[in-house]
C-alpha cells in the first residue's frame, strides 16, 4: 500500500499550528508499520536554509489553473526515513507567513492542482491520498473533475482530515472557474449556505472523512461546534470517524529533553522539583509552597481565556503562582501583562512564542490549565502530562479523550476536568487540583499515571492503516 500525505504545513519545514506536528509525525509512524507513506507540502520562503540544503531538485512542470500556466518546481528530501516533496513556486510561497494573504484561495488551489500533476514526475502513484484541512480540500474534487480518464489516478482513494472545522475555506461564487478552476458542474458540490465552501466539497468527494479525536467527531454534528457544517455532516455521518492524535514521545521526553536542566522520569520526580526551582528563579517568582499553574497557548478566545479573565482574582486567592506563555489577541496580552503588574511576585506573562521556554514551563510547572471552548485534539495537555504536570481541562474534543478526572471511580484519574463552559466550574476544578497538590501521595499517584499514559503515534497510525485498508478492499 502506498500513501501520499498532503498538508499545508509540516514540522520541521513549516508550522503555524498543531497540523504541522501531526504531519511531521504521523507519516513516520505509518512508515514504521511497513506502509509506504510520503509527504507533500509547499516550499515556503520561511523553510530554514539548513533544511533546504538537504533537498534535491527533482524537476519542474507547468500547472494549469484556469487561464494561468504556473511554474511548479519539485524538490525532495528524506527525513528520518520519510520522503518529503516540496512544491516550489516563489510567486505563491516565498512570502511572509504561511497564510493570511489576499489570494490564499488561489495559492492553495495551485498547490492542490500541483499535488496531482506531479505524480508522473515523482513516479509515485499512491493508493491513498490523505488530505488535511481546507488548504488541500480541492484535491478530491480535481481528481473527480480532471483525472477519471486515467487508470493510474482512477484507482486512488482519498481521506480528508478535519483539524479544525472553524476554518472551512469560504469564497464567493465569482471565482469558481476563474480561480478554483472548477467546471460549472461542480458548483453544486462546493455550494453551501450561498457561497463556495471548500471543506464541504471535500467532505462530499472524499471517500472517508476523519477528525482528530472521537469526541470531536461527535461534536461537529452539533451546531454549537460546527459553524454551519453540522447539517451537511449529519447526512454523511457514515463516512466520518475520529482518530486521536499521538505525541512525538521522543522529542517530548522529560528524561532526555536537552532544554531542561534536571531530567527526570516517573520514578525520579526529584528532578522535576529542581526544574520548578530553576523556573522560579528564571522568572523571578518568589519561593513558596504554592503550585505553579501554567498556560501555554495562543492567546485567543476559543482557548477559554475569557473564563480565566473573568475569575482571575478568585484563582489567585486559591494560593497559586501563574505563568502564561503565548501571543495572540492584544486584549488578552494586555490583560495578562496588567495582572503581572498587580501580582508582581506570583504572576508572569511571557508574551511570545518561545519553544525553549515552553519546555521549561512544561517541566517546572505543577498544573497545566487548558479550559478550551473547543479543542479538536490538543497537543499541549499531552505534553504536560508526559512531563508530570497535571492538566485541568474542559471536557471537549480531544481534551475529553485524553484526560480522566481524578474523581473517576476507577481510581485511574490523571487530571481534573469540568463540563460546562463556565468560569466557576473551572474554578472548582482548580480548587480540587490545588487541594490534591498539598497531599503529596495523591499528587504523585496522579503524576505517575499521567506520565505513563500511552500517547505514542503507534496506536493512531494503526487505526489510519485500518481505515486505508478498508477503503482498498471496498
Ligand atoms: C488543530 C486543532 C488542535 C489539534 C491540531 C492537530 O490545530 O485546533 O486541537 O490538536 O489541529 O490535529
Amino acid at each position: 500500500m502506498k500513501v501520499l500525505y498532503v498538508a499545508s504545513e509540516v514540522v520541521p519545514f513549516s508550522q503555524s499550528g498543531g497540523l504541522a506536528d501531526v504531519a511531521g509525525s504521523l507519516p513516520k509512524a505509518i512508515r514504521d508499520r511497513a506502509v509506504s507513506c510520503r509527504v507533500v507540502s509547499p516550499l515556503y520562503g520561511s523553510v530554514p536554509q539548513s533544511l533546504r540544503e538537504t533537498m534535491k531538485f527533482i524537476g519542474h512542470i507547468e500547472v494549469q489553473l484556469a487561464w494561468r500556466r504556473q511554474y511548479c518546481g519539485v524538490f525532495s528530501c528524506n527525513l528520518g526515513g520519510v520522503v518529503h516533496y516540496f512544491i516550489d513556486n516563489e510567486y505563491y510561497f516565498a512570502r511572509d507567513g504561511l497564510y493570511g494573504h489576499f489570494d490564499d484561495g488561489e495559492r492553495f488551489a495551485f498547490f492542490s492542482k500541483a499535488v496531482l500533476a506531479i505524480l508522473p514526475l515523482i513516479d509515485y502513484f499512491p493508493d491513498i491520498i490523505h488530505l488535511n484541512d481546507w488548504q488541500t480540500a480541492l484535491v478530491p474534487l480535481y481528481l473527480k473533475a480532471y483525472y477519471q480518464g486515467d487508470e493510474r489516478y482512477r484507482r486512488i482513494r482519498t481521506v480528508f482530515t478535519i483539524h479544525n472545522i472553524l476554518y472551512q475555506g469560504r469564497y464567493g461564487f465569482a471565482i469558481l472557474g476563474d480561480v478554483f478552476d472548477l467546471p460549472d458542474s461542480f458548483a453544486e458540490v462546493v455550494s453551501y449556505d450561498g457561497c463556495i465552501n471548500l471543506m464541504k466539497g471535500a467532505i462530499q468527494c472524499a471517500d472517508r472523512v476523519t477528525t482528530v479525536s472521537p469526541t470531536y467527531a461527535q461534536e461537529i454534528l452539533d451546531p454549537w461546534y460546527a459553524d454551519g457544517l453540522d447539517r451537511y455532516l449529519r447526512t454523511c455521518q457514515w463516512k466520518l470517524s475520529g482518530i486521536l492524535n499521538g505525541l512525538d514521545t521522543k522529542s517530548y521526553d522529560p528524561a532526555a529533553d536537552p532544554v531542561i536542566a534536571h531530567p527526570y522520569t516517573a520514578e525520579t520526580l526529584e528532578g522535576k522539583a529542581l526544574d520548578k526551582q530553576a523556573l522560579r528563579q528564571d522568572l523571578g517568582l518568589t519561593e513558596s509552597n504554592e503550585p505553579i499553574v501554567a498556560l501555554v497557548t495562543r492567546l485567543v478566545a476559543h482557548k477559554g481565556l475569557d473564563l480565566v479573565k473573568y475569575i482571575f482574582n478568585d484563582m489567585m486567592r486559591l494560593g497559586i503562582q501563574l505563568v502564561v506563555l503565548g501571543s495572540g489577541d492584544s486584549a488578552f496580552e494586555d490583560f495578562f501583562y496588567s495582572m503581572q503588574q498587580i501580582y508582581p511576585n506570583t504572576v508572569r506573562a511571557i508574551l511570545g512564542f518561545v519553544p525553549e521556554m515552553a519546555r521549561k514551563i512544561y517541566a517546572g510547572a505543577d498544573i497545566f490549565l487548558m479550559p478550551s471552548k473547543t479543542e479538536p485534539c490538543g497537543l499541549s495537555q499531552m505534553i504536560a502530562m508526559r512531563y508530570g504536570t497535571i492538566p485541568i481541562v474542559r471536557e471537549t474534543g480531544g481534551l475529553k479523550d485524553t484526560v480522566l478526572d481524578a474523581g473517576d471511580p476507577s481510581g485511574e484519574g490523571d487530571g481534573y476536568t469540568f463540563k460546562t463552559y463556565n468560569a466557576h466550574d473551572m474554578l472548582g476544578a482548580l480548587d480540587r487540583a490545588v487541594g490534591a497538590y498539598h497531599l503529596p501521595e495523591v499528587w504523585q499517584g496522579l503524576q505517575k499515571r499521567a506520565m505513563t499514559k500511552d500517547f505514542s503515534w503507534g496506536r493512531s497510525a494503526a487505526q489510519y492503516i485500518e481505515l486505508y485498508k478498508g477503503l482498498l478492499e471496498a
